[in-house]
Formats: structure tokens, C-alpha cells, sequence
């Protein structure tokens, strides 16, 4: 983990309130995991509002140009001053932070099972694009509340069958994530592994569905960050099972965002 200075390549609205920003940083060298985040805020010498860095996913990391993708929702002050910014301004950022999701667990002729919420869809295309790379079939659910929230569809579509459901149905089934995932395996849907990113609620209930399911479930984690490093304590989560060998409490930004579905409970 490194600072680094970025400048914003492209920006673009995907949806109302949720834009892409394609960052140049030249001197990021390091590997960059899917699931793994940066700390980010306005790099400006006028003014350091906010004061407080964003924990923002990466939806994509180009190793060769050294460009890496963010995709913000404006849920705030910090990430709307971000998602904001233009062509030609600055952040800077530390990262990249956490444990990402684990690629190299899959090898080629595993099938992955993909599941998206909204804003969880990011950290999961970057995903996507690596395992279809190293030969792994992707199967992909990506829920939203409607039509006009969706975002991604197409970039999900290169790398294998994508589903889309929505809460209202103004796009793809009418459902959730779970009733798709039920209605898709009564097609014939087989996976081998499976990863999540979406917000509690779906986290939960995924795992109130997939309890006792056997095969490995990856979820990547969203709570209230400050340091991002390991150093506050702001991001505890208790593990699921207290008697466990690592029965302390995890850090979701130093020993996550991403765990293994059942390792740690799934709370505020
Ligand atoms: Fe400070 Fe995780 S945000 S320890």
C-alpha cells in the first residue's frame, strides 16, 4: 500500500447518481486484487474538503497504462465531490487496501457464480473480466431497484450469460437476487464457486439461502471506515463462529472486505 497521485482520464454518468472515473497513476506498480479498495480524496492545495478520505472499490485496474477504473454513487458530500470530478483534475489516493477476492482459488473449467446489488456490481466486473481470463465460466446476477438504476448489463455480457432482476421489474425478472438465483438453478444454472457484493440486507439473505449450500461463497463487505489501514478499529465485525482459531474481532478493511460467507457475522 502505497499513496499515489491520480489524474481523472474520463468521467462519465452511468446513472443518475453513479459515475465512472477513469484515473492515470503513473507510478502505481503494485498488483491490484479484485475486491481491493482505495482511500481517495481531491488532491488540491486550496483545500482539503473534505477533510476525510472515501473507501472507494476498484471496478478495474489496467497493470500496462497504469489506469485504474472507480465507479462512485453519490451517497454523500465526500463521494459527490468525487464522483464530480473532471477530466484533468486530481486525487490522491492510498491503496490499494484489503483482501481482495481470491482469483487463483479457481482455475480453468470453474464455474463462478457472480451476484451483484447495485453499487456491489463494480469489484465484481473486475472480477469477472480476470477469472473469464484465466479460463473460468462466469455466470452473472445483477440486481437493482429499476431499469433506470442499472448499470453495467453489456460490460458483464462479454464474459458470460448475465441476468438481470429488478425490485419494480422495469428490467429483466421481477424479484431479488435470491428469487433469481432459485429461478436460474430450476433452469439448469451450475456453479462451482460463488461471489456477492450488494448491500446488507441482500448479503444476508443470501446467506440465510445458501446455508449449508457446501460450495465456497466470497462476499465482499461494506461498513463505515476511517483509517482503512488496520489503525482505529472503526470497521470491527465479530466472527460468526466465536470458538473459531481466529475467534478475535476482523478488521473489514485490513482482514476484508472480502470473507468467505459464514466467517464473520453479517451486522451493522
Ligand atoms: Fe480503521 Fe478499519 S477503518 S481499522
Amino acid at each position: 500500500m502505497n499513496k499515489y497521485l491520480g489524474t481523472i482520464l474520463n468521467s462519465a454518468r452511468l446513472t443518475s447518481n453513479v459515475f465512472k472515473l477513469v484515473v492515470s497513476v503513473p507510478e502505481l506498480t503494485e498488483n491490484v486484487t479484485p475486491g481491493q479498495f482505495c482511500q481517495i480524496r481531491i488532491a488540491t492545495e486550496l483545500s482539503h474538503d473534505p477533510l476525510l478520505r472515501r473507501p472507494i472499490s476498484v471496478a478495474d485496474y489496467d497493470p500496462t497504462r497504469q489506469k485504474l477504473t472507480f465507479i462512485i454513487r453519490e451517497s454523500g458530500r465526500g463521494t459527490k465531490f468525487l464522483a464530480r470530478l473532471v477530466p484533468g483534475q486530481q486525487i490522491d489516493l492510498f491503496g490499494p487496501l484489503g483482501t481482495g477476492f481470491p482469483v487463483h482459488r479457481l482455475v480453468k473449467g470453474d464455474r463462478a457464480l457472480l451476484i451483484a446489488g447495485g453499487i456491489g456490481a463494480p469489484p465484481l466486473y473486475y472480477l469477472a473480466r480476470q477469472l473469464h481470463a484465466n479460463g473460468v465460466e462466469c455466470a452473472t446476477i445483477l440486481g437493482f431497484r429499476s431499469h433506470s438504476e442499472s448499470f453495467l448489463i453489456d460490460e458483464f455480457s462479454q464474459f458470460g450469460p448475465v441476468r438481470v432482476v429488478t425490485d419494480d421489474g422495469t428490467l429483466g425478472s421481477c424479484g431479488n437476487v435470491c428469487t433469481e438465483i432459485t429461478a436460474w438453478t430450476s433452469e439448469g444454472l451450475d456453479w462451482t464457486h460463488g461471489f456477492a457484493c450488494g448491500p446488507l440486507p441482500m448479503l444476508q439473505a443470501l446467506q440465510a439461502q445458501l446455508a449449508g449450500d457446501g460450495r465456497p461463497v466470497w462476499v465482499s463487505l461494506e461498513k463505515r471506515m476511517a483509517c482503512g489501514l488496520g489503525a482505529c478499529a472503526a470497521c470491527t465485525c465479530r466472527p460468526a463462529n466465536p470458538n473459531s482459531t481466529a475467534s478475535g474481532p476482523r478488521l473489514v478493511c485490513k482482514d476484508g472486505p472480502v470473507f468467505l460467507l459464514g466467517e464473520v457475522e453479517l451486522g451493522e
